[in-house]
């Protein structure tokens, strides 16, 4: 397979490729210096493999469209869209030097509740402001949320809108093909129907149950399997796989992962309910602190002290988008993708990192319980 990358220096319309940071299913990105202007990008550019195959080049025009469409802090604003001389699209785009939500899980075993509540209502928030458009993104996961700097105004971004759908007049996909990555796929897409703003209120669902407990809901040995959890399988209850989250986080979550997606509450209730939930947590968190309560409410996330060093498994990657009936043909041990159940954290993950970082998480939220005079 040819995986032609740029090196640094690399000319790309008026940006000068700086270094490559990062690398999908469609493209690979730089970040790049403009030849002019005192401005850095982010520049896409469609693999070179993947040159005039199944419309990919005009789904990465479709992505900078969706971009140059929408106006929210919460998106990366796009600057600058043309073809290469060998015909490939490339995009230029804001450049967010922050983390994602994948590598941010991996390093804390459970996010703090009132944090994860804020971060879920900020990404609710941008859901809710492309569904009114039309817009469904489609491939919500934890690799396409970026952390932005505090200066920016909003915390994160969410990128990859590679696959988002415009609505039943714009649709790239054929029927019954489905885009997205399984673990974090709503069941309507899984059976390859109803794309519609529901299934990203599953896959931010499937996030939040994610960084609740240390793993997604649904996992399986293969492909095939996830797909029918998605599908027909109950997700284990989480206030009792996580007895310390306050309950009706627990219960927002269950409901975004309800199977039928016109009784999962829209990406705006989201936002609403777990901004409330974020600011009854803090609220809670102060009172403890300033009453010195004897007993901290079961809120008080970031003060639990769990036996032994937490044990987190994060979802796979499986990759960039599959075909259903790809999935399901797929065999179980000469793929690579077959592979992920043998290796729980997926081709990212640093278990070493992770567990030496969970031992730091318990000593320092001990120190914290100190503190408030437990
Ligand atoms: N605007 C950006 N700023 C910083 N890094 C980015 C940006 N866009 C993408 N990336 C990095 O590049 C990776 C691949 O980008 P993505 O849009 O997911 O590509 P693809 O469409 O090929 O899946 C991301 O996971 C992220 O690490
Ligand atoms: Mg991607």
């Amino acid at each position: 397979m040819e995986m032609f990358t740029f090196g640094p220096g690399t000319i790309v319309g008026p940006y000068r490729i700086v270094k490559q940071i990062g690398s999908g299913g469609m493209g690979a990105v730089y970040e790049a210096a403009h030849l002019v202007l005192r401005r850095r990008a982010a520049v896409k550019v469609l693999h070179a493999h993947l040159r005039g195959k199944s419309g990919l080049d005009a789904r990465m025009i479709q992505e900078a469209s969706i971009l140059e469409d929408l106006c929210h802090p919460g998106i990366t604003r796009i600057y600058d869209c043309a073809v290469l001389a060998d015909g490939r699209p490339w995009i230029a785009m804001e450049l967010v030097p922050g983390e994602s939500l994948a590598v941010r899980m991996a390093r804390e075993v459970r996010i703090p509740h009132a944090d994860l509540s804020k971060l879920m209502s900020s990404i609710a928030d941008v859901l809710a402001t492309v569904h009114v458009r039309g817009i469904v993104h489609r491939d919500l996961k934890p690799d396409n949320i970026l952390f932005a700097e505090l200066h920016t105004g909003f915390p994160l971004r969410i990128i990859d809108w590679g696959v988002a759908r415009l609505g039943p007049s714009a649709r790239l996909t054929q029927d019954g093909v489905t885009c997205g990555t399984p673990i974090y796929m709503s069941p309507e897409q899984c059976a390859g129907k109803n794309i519609a703003p529901a299934c990203d209120v599953y896959s931010l669902g499937i996030m939040a149950y994610e960084a609740l407990c240390g793993h997604p809901p649904f996992e399986g040995e293969n492909l095939a399997e996830v797909v029918k959890l998605h599908l027909h399988g109950a997700a284990a209850p989480l206030a009792t796989k996580c007895p310390t989250a306050p309950q009706k986080l627990c219960e927002l979550v269950h409901q975004m992962l309800h199977k039928v997606p016109t009784m999962r509450p829209t990406a705006s209730t989201v936002s609403l309910r777990m901004n409330e939930l974020a600011n009854s947590i803090t609220d809670a968190r102060h009172d403890f602190a300033q009453f010195e309560l004897e007993e901290p409410p079961s809120e008080f996330a970031s003060f639990e002290i769990t036996g032994g060093a937490p044990q987190p498994v994060r979802a796979a990657k499986f990759g960039p988008s599959h075909a259903l009936d790809q999935i399901l043909t797929e065999t179980s041990d000469s793929d690579t993708t077959a592979k992920w159940a043998s290796d729980p954290g997926g081709p990212d993950r640093k278990p070493e990192q992770s567990a030496s970082d969970s031992t730091t998480r318990a000593t320092r939220t001990s120190a914290q319980v100190e503190k408030l005079g437990r």
